[in-house]
């Protein structure tokens, strides 16, 4: 499937997803909260821990900068980020209550501190100006991502840095077969190993779906710049299924 033009993607992937954002995911979410950690391992034949780690490779931390994980869901980054740095002052937040307690006490059992906020990203509820950092991981294909991306610039510092992580459109068609020929099986042997209900069930057709109607790398590098980002760069790995981006706010701005 040829997704629409760049200039329409995201009114297209709204009229077509609106429903899932709004409520379907939000079962999904709360039906795997207490094995996402484990199923996405599955799901990534074990990369997870290696793509977790290049990702975090490419982001730096400062002691003592304001950070922001968006749509944290089991606080996988806020926790890699504070082992690596103790003296910040992270920030996580996520719609689902029940990602977040996961998250809570996986940070907890560790002795890190995160502080927890349930809520939309499509508005944050944090002044502008406000953060050093803000990183987001595995969930723009879930949002109306101009929208939430402005947000996240909004409440940058200038000078401020945004790191993002997802599964993207592959740019090759050939590569983009043959990770839907993958994914099809491998969502539904999660599902089946890990009891999934009828939510996350009837989900396992819109996460392809949601994959063929979102942006190449490039195409997500052209809506950071739109919105006003500098220095955008991204790096792919894993045959472009996967991209790290980063950008930053203007010190002008
Ligand atoms: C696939 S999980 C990713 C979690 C985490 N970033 C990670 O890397 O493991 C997607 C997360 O996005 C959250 N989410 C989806 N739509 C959201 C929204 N509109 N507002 C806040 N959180 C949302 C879900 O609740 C879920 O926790």
């Amino acid at each position: 499937m040829t997704p629409p033009p760049l200039a329409t993607r995201e009114t297209a992937r709204e009229a077509r997803f609106a429903g899932v954002w709004t409520q379907d995911l939000k079962d999904v979410f709360a039906d795997v909260a207490p094995y996402y950690d484990r199923a996405n391992v599955i799901a990534t034949l074990g990369l997870l821990g290696w793509l977790e780690r290049r990702f975090m490779g490419t982001v730096a931390v400062h002691p003592n900068e304001r950070v922001l994980d968006v749509c944290a869901g089991t606080n996988a980054i806020g926790i890699a980020l504070l082992k690596r740095e103790p003296a910040l002052a992270v920030h996580a937040i996520d719609r689902s209550a029940e990602m977040q307690a996961v998250g809570r006490a996986r940070a907890r059992r560790l002795g890190l501190s995160i502080a927890s906020i349930i809520g939309d990203v499509h508005t944050l509820p944090f002044p502008d100006d406000h953060f050093d950092l803000v990183t987001l991981q595995f969930a723009s294909r879930h949002l109306r991502v101009r929208r939430v991306f402005a947000e996240i610039h909004r409440v940058l510092k200038p000078g401020g840095r945004f790191h993002h992580c997802d599964m993207l459109r592959p740019a090759s068609r050939g590569v983009e077969a043959l990770y839907y020929a993958y994914l099809r099986p491998c969502l539904a042997m999660t599902a089946f190993a890990f009891g999934s209900g009828r939510a996350a069930l009837n989900c396992k057709r819109y996460f392809i779906d949601a994959l063929q109607m979102f942006y190449s790398a490039e195409e997500l590098s052209a809506v950071l710049v739109e919105l006003g980002f500098e220095h955008v760069g991204a790096q792919t790995v894993l045959a472009g299924t996967v991209a790290f981006h980063r950008a930053a706010k203007s010190h002008r701005a």
